[in-house]
């Protein structure tokens, strides 16, 4: 499937480590719920010569000369991102999701003003206001959370917090959070108290592109997303304005200027927040967008949800604790204080096994965020394999066999065996000579 000849001369051991991961992904069940397996198409445009490319500022309007063909790629991204979420308007040029998050905080902040987001520890991310990360260091981050009782977001504290501390921007979105968020809800409330409404749809975004789930384009000022996670595509971010009217009618920026909303988020990713766009990853945007876009990619979108709903519920059934009581998305959490171990224990016996997860907070987590009582569990990759809800229910009881057992040699070398057993009826990569 992929051509490794000239590399592998020039470099044998960048290629060997290649053919490791290619191995590794191969043989292991990957069940990281931020991760996922691209096409061959997408892997063939990301290694293009397009990676020669400076093309600082937009189609057709760039910095450097001899953009004729980039401008090509970047157009059909951005027209195809557009399609794909009913869209106003595409910035398909974030390096990541978090330079997507920064550009927006460097549109709609100023370093001190207040934000809303969720809770790290509760299911937000790093970048919606953790003290290590910018958005944490230079504005002033007021969390909210789920509810105890439920492991739902709880609105009620949300409306309450936004009276009381009138922020500037609310953030809905979330890392490790399965159930739908009600952006409506959040503009509602941001319309009330006089903030603008930011909607981070990083994880869900192919499934609310899939038509499956509310999308958060009609309601939110500004949507950023990453493109790799339930999207597919290759590692990056994007910008969407919505399709409601808002784009048209104007920011005023602080030298009084009206500006489209677009117009002010394209100028905060560059120059606000990057250089020259990576124009071989936003050909590579363009490819996996088109796949999105057609029938066969809404059927994979409905069998993830339908693979982590089967998923939880038979880890449900042999007694683990799912934050919420399920999902609605490609993702839950476990929480695993009530069997005695520690989300990182757990990851590495899990690991050894050949199955991979994240170990992750859950909400009022009593442990550190290296240590934590969870772990993060979605089946987008394994969905893409062609795994089913038979096989979700065999990773199921694989799970419980090590997590039952952790410190047993025998038994994670047992499971690792049919691991690998299951990972070759669902072949992925061919492996180069
Ligand atoms: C909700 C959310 N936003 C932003 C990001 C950051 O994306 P990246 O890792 O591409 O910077 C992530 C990554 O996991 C995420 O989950």
């Amino acid at each position: 499937m992929f051509d490794y000849q000239f590399l592998k001369s020039a470099d044998p051991e960048i290629y060997e480590s290649i053919v490791g991961e290619i191995q590794r992904e191969n043989n292991t069940l990957e069940l990281i719920a931020s991760e996922n397996f691209v096409s061959p198409a997408v892997t063939q445009a990301l290694g293009n010569v397009m990676t020669n490319k400076y093309a600082e500022g937009l189609p057709n309007k760039r910095y450097y000369g001899g953009c004729k063909f980039v401008d090509i790629a970047e157009e059909l991204a951005r027209e195809r991102a557009c399609r794909l979420f009913d869209a106003d308007h595409a910035n398909v040029q974030p390096h990541s999701g978090a330079q997507a998050n920064t550009a927006a905080f460097l549109a709609l902040l100023k370093p001190g003003d207040k934000f809303m987001g969720m809770n790290l520890a509760h299911g937000g991310h790093l970048t919606h206001g953790s003290p290590v990360n910018i958005s944490g260091i230079y504005f002033h981050v007021i969390p909210y959370g789920v509810r105890k009782d439920t492991g739902y977001i709880d609105l009620d504290e949300v409306e309450d917090i936004a009276r009381r501390e009138k922020p500037k921007l609310i953030l809905a979105g979330a890392s490790a959070y399965g159930r739908e968020i009600d952006y409506a809800a959040f503009r509602q409330i941001a319309d009330e108290t006089g903030a603008k409404l930011m909607a981070d749809i990083a994880h869900p975004a192919g499934l609310i592109a899939s038509g499956l789930i509310k999308s958060s384009i009609p309601h939110a000022h500004i949507t950023t997303t990453t493109t790799h996670k339930t999207l597919r595509g290759p590692r990056g971010g994007m910008i969407l304005v919505g399709s409601n009217g808002e784009n048209d009618m104007g920011i005023t920026t602080p030298k009084g200027k009206v500006k489209k909303w677009s117009e002010v988020f394209d100028s905060a990713v560059f120059p606000g927040a990057q250089g020259g766009p990576l124009m071989h990853v936003i050909a590579a945007k363009a490819v996996a967008f088109k796949e999105a876009l057609e029938p066969s990619f809404k059927e994979y979108s409905k069998q993830i949800i339908s693979n982590a709903k089967t998923l939880a519920q038979a880890l449900s059934d042999k007694g683990y604790h799912i934050v919420s009581g399920g999902t609605d998305t490609h993702v839950f959490l476990v929480d695993l204080s009530n069997r005695g171990m520690t989300g990182r224990a757990a990851e590495r016996a899990l690991e050894n096994a050949g199955i991979t997860v994240n170990k992750n907070m859950v909400p009022f987590d009593t442990q550190s965020p290296f240590v934590t009582s969870g772990i993060r569990l979605g089946p987008p990759a394994m969905t893409t394999r062609g795994m089913k809800e038979e096989q979700m229910r065999i990773i199921a009881s694989l799970i419980d066999r090590v997590l039952s057992d952790l410190e047993n040699e025998d038994v994670i070398r047992t499971v690792s065996k049919e691991v690998t057993e299951l990972c070759r009826q669902f072949p992925l990569y061919d492996v180069p000579d």
